[in-house]
C-alpha cells in the first residue's frame, strides 16, 4: 500500500518482510505515527491458503493462481473455474499487509472510491462481494510466531500494460495528466460517502505538510552533498510554499500515481498505435490534500524512468489543465512541490535500506536516477525549469 520504493522498475524484486520480530531491531525510534509507513506484516500466504480462501469467503472454484509483484501487501491473479477457458472470470485477491488491516475504516473508504469511480466511467477495479456481502473480509492468518489479520479482498482483474513497461511518449503523458484531474476532481466533488472522513490522513509521511519531518530521518543518508541537497528542498519549501498552501485548492488526491499503478491498452487508429488508460489500481496512498499536489506527485513518477525527463512536466501539465486549469499561485508552487516528492521518495528509500539491509544493493542502483534527477532540477532552478514546463504545455493550446 504505501508505495515507499517509488524508485523501483520492478516491485516484484523488491520485498522487505518486516515482521513483529525485526521490528523491534528497529536502529532508532522516530517514535510517532509516521511511522506507520514502516510497513510491517507482510503477509505470507501460500497458494493452498489462497485457493481456500477464495472458495470459502467467495464461493468461486479455482481453476488458476498466481502470484502478482506487490510491495507490502500480497496480491494473487486467479482465474475462477468454468467450462469454456476463454471465457473464465479473472480476479486479483489483495492480502493487505497487518498493519494496514487495522484501519478498517480507511480500507473501506478507498474501496468505496473504487467502486465510484467505476461507476463514472473510470477504469479500476471493483470488489466482489463475500458470500455474506461484504466488501471485505478479516481474516486471523498465523505467520511465524505471529497471527496478524490481514484484510481479504477480490477484485476485479483489468486488461493492459503498467505503465512502467511502455516508452511514454507526449500523448501518454497528456492522457495521464488528465486523468490525474477527472481522478481527483470526481472523487473531491462527487463523492460523499461518509467513509470520506478517513482521508484525512495528516500523519501519513507522504503528506507534503510532513515534508520538514524528513529532517528527523535525514541521518539515514550517509553522504553530506545529498543531506545537504535534501535540507534545501525542505528550506525552500517552508519559505516559498508552507505559507501559501492556504490559498491552493483543497481536494482529495490519489496520491500515488506511478508507472506501476497505471495500465495501458494498445489501440490502433488511422494506422498508428495509440495507448488508452485501462486500469488505475491501488488507492493505498488517498487522502486530503491539493490539485496542485497530485500535479506535482504524478510529474515526479513519469519523469523517473524518462530519457528526456525535463518537458514531462509540460506534458502532464498541460493534461491536468485541459480539466482543471490552474491558478498562477498553484503553479507558483509546482517546482518546489516536485522537488520535495523526490526528496521524500529518496529519504524514506535510504531510511528502508536500513530497516532492510538485503534490499541494498536493488535500492541503491533504482535510486540513483532519483538522485540525479533532483540536482539537475534544482541545479537549473525554479525558473528554468518552469519555463521548460510551461511553454510546453502552452504549445498545447497553441496547437488548437
Ligand atoms: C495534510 O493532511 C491534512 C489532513 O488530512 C490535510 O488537510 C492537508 O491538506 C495535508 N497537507 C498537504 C500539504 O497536503
Ligand atoms: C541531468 O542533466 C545533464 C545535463 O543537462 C544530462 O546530461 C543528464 O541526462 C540529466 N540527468 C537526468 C537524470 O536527468
Amino acid at each position: 500500500m504505501h508505495r515507499i520504493l517509488v524508485l523501483s522498475r520492478s516491485a516484484a524484486l523488491f520485498f522487505c518482510c518486516l515482521d513483529s520480530e525485526s521490528k523491534q531491531k528497529k536502529p532508532m525510534a522516530v517514535n510517532r505515527e509516521h511511522e506507520r509507513f514502516v510497513m510491517v506484516g507482510k503477509p505470507n500466504l501460500n497458494v493452498r491458503q489462497i485457493v481456500e480462501l477464495t472458495e470459502s469467503l467467495f464461493h468461486l472454484t479455482v481453476s488458476q493462481v498466481k502470484p502478482l509483484p506487490s510491495y507490502d501487501d500480497q496480491n494473487f491473479y486467479i482465474q475462477a473455474h468454468c467450462d469454456n477457458p476463454k471465457e473464465c472470470a479473472e480476479y486479483v485477491m489483495k492480502i493487505t499487509n497487518g498493519e494496514n488491516s487495522k484501519n478498517e475504516e480507511l480500507m473501506e473508504a478507498q474501496t468505496h472510491v473504487m467502486m465510484f469511480l467505476h461507476s463514472k466511467g473510470l477504469h479500476t477495479p471493483t470488489p466482489v462481494l463475500t458470500n455474506t456481502g461484504k466488501l471485505m473480509s478479516l481474516e486471523a492468518i498465523e505467520n511465524g510466531p505471529v497471527a496478524w489479520k490481514h484484510i481479504v479482498r477480490l477484485l476485479t482483474y483489468l486488461p493492459g500494460t503498467p505503465a512502467s513497461e511502455i516508452a511514454m511518449t507526449p500523448d501518454i503523458l497528456f492522457n495521464i495528466g488528465r486523468m490525474a484531474a477527472v481522478i481527483d476532481e470526481t472523487i473531491s466533488k462527487e463523492f460523499h460517502h461518509p467513509s470520506k472522513k478517513s482521508f484525512d490522513r495528516r500523519d501519513f509521511i507522504w503528506n507534503y505538510s510532513n515534508v520538514p519531518l524528513l529532517r528527523e530521518y535525514l541521518y539515514v543518508v550517509k553522504e553530506e552533498v545529498l543531506r545537504d541537497l535534501i535540507e534545501g528542498v525542505i528550506k525552500d519549501y517552508e519559505a516559498t510554499v508552507a505559507s501559501k498552501i492556504k490559498n491552493l485548492r483543497k481536494c482529495i488526491n490519489h496520491g500515488d500515481l506511478n508507472d506501476h499503478n497505471i495500465l495501458l491498452e494498445k489501440t490502433t487508429s488511422l494506422g498508428h498505435d495509440e495507448y488508452k488508460i485501462s486500469g488505475i489500481l491501488d488507492f493505498g496512498h488517498i487522502s486530503e490534500g491539493y490539485y496542485i499536489s497530485e500535479v506535482a506527485i504524478t510529474i515526479m513518477y513519469m519523469m523517473i524512468e524518462s530519457s528526456d525527463p525535463l518537458p514531462v512536466g509540460g506534458h502532464v501539465l498541460a493534461g491536468f489543465e485541459s480539466v482543471l486549469p490552474l491558478t498562477t499561485e498553484e503553479r507558483d508552487t509546482l517546482f518546489t512541490l516536485v522537488t520535495c516528492r523526490f526528496a521524500q521518495s529518496l529519504v524514506i528509500a535510504r531510511y528502508n535500506i536500513l530497516l532492510c539491509p538485503e534490499n541494498e544493493e536493488y535500492l541503491l542502483t533504482t535510486a540513483k536516477t532519483g538522485w540525479k534527477h533532483l540536482m539537475n532540477l534544482t541545479s537549473l532552478g525554479k525558473e528554468a525549469v518552469e519555463k521548460i514546463w510551461f511553454t510546453t504545455a502552452e504549445s498545447y493550446s497553441a496547437e488548437k
